[in-house]
């Protein structure tokens, strides 16, 4: 798999401009209803070729990440007479990006695509890697394929306008791979004032935060191995937020990652000494920024339930990435139920639930 190029840049139509002279050929550009008004405007007055591009919008949301939504963006291709030369421009969050990049790794058997994540979230995870796919009978991303965008262009344009917990979804990923990376770039994102949101100072974690995510894709862009770190903080943040939908209360994804990351160092503390200082530290920043989750311990088997659906798992045990300090990494360790349960309570205590 080629290694995906990613541009930094406050300039997206200038750059768009530079890249689509590159690929030639016509341009399409595939959004949600919001980013349609909101985001390309901005991007078409400072690039012609993006004003001239067929524009195919879906609803959006998560609930629109599906079949129906993928079938309209096919059939916007087919009808604007795309071929393989053509483009694709993803302007969007990682709904989008995620569908978007399958209906054109999919087209003609694969047309060439460019990521423009409109959120943090995006930014630094969906956009990036190459996981695509949609939402399928009750499954989050059960359909889909590996394909890399052949560009990402990153810009924190977008961001001023986002609402703060959606900073603060994309925030947790940011403290899951500086986790990974080690101790002084996670202590530059814990000494980040996250109410302040001080953009250039996001810029500049936010491209340290994409690099660590490059890297690991770069080693295992399959997710054989080492790829399965970046699922740190998920095992038990999918649970929680699986348990919020049932009860029709979603909460953001990056609030349950930012937790979930809280109970897999508790964990990583227990079996593998993760210094308590640390986890102490990581603890408060998140319970500061992202508050606490409404669970109890009668909560406890059902969470348990929801890991053991997760995807990574094999012979019923549930799959942790752990650590045994910052950027010590372990993957494919299978505590005991006893254990993660352990891991909820010192977690709940923390949180001061
Ligand atoms: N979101 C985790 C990954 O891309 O592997």
């Amino acid at each position: 798999m080629k290694h995906q190029d990613i541009i930094f840049t406050n300039s997206v139509g200038e750059e768009l401009e530079r890249i689509l002279a590159e690929f030639g050929d016509k341009v399409y550009v595939i959004c949600d209803d919001n980013t349609k008004t909101c985001v390309l405007p901005l991007i078409a007055s400072a690039s012609p070729r993006v004003a001239s591009a067929r524009v195919i919008s879906t609803p959006p949301g998560d609930e629109n990440k599906n079949i129906r939504s993928l079938s309209m963006i096919w059939e916007g291709l087919q009808n604007g007479g795309a071929d393989r030369h053509s483009v694709i421009i993803n302007i969007g969050g990682g709904v989008i990006t995620d569908m978007g990049g399958f209906a054109a790794a999919t087209f003609k058997r694969g047309v060439r695509f460019i990521n423009l994540p409109t959120t943090l979230l995006s930014a630094v995870d969906a956009a990036v890697g190459g996981k695509t796919g949609i939402n399928f009978n009750g499954f989050k991303n059960e359909v889909g394929v590996f394909k890399e965008a052949d560009a990402v262009v990153i810009s924190t344009r977008f961001f001023d306008t986002l609402p703060l917990d959606e900073v603060k979804s994309g925030y947790a990923e940011m403290i899951k791979h500086g986790l990974l990376e080690g101790n002084s770039a996670l202590d530059r994102l814990l000494d980040y004032k996250l109410n302040e949101l001080d953009v250039t100072r996001l810029l500049s974690l936010l491209e340290e935060s994409v690099n660590v995510k490059r890297r690991v894709v770069e080693q295992d862009p399959f997710e054989k191995g080492i790829r399965k770190a970046l699922n740190l903080g998920h095992t038990v943040g999918h649970a929680l937020e699986s348990l919020a939908l049932e009860r029709k209360n979603p909460i953001p994804h990056g609030y349950a990652v930012a937790w979930g990351c809280v109970v897999e160092l508790v964990l990583s503390h227990m079996i593998l000494e993760f210094p308590s200082a640390i986890l102490h530290r990581v603890a408060a920043f998140v319970r500061d920024n992202y508050g606490a989750p409404a669970i109890e311990c009668r909560d406890y088997p059902k969470l348990l339930e929801y890991m053991r659906h997760d995807k990574k798992n094999s012979g019923g045990r549930i799959n942790f990435t752990l650590l045994s300090a910052p950027g010590k990494i372990e993957i494919d360790r299978y505590p005991a139920d006893e254990e993660i349960l352990t891991a909820m309570d010192i977690f709940r205590d923390l949180m001061g639930i």
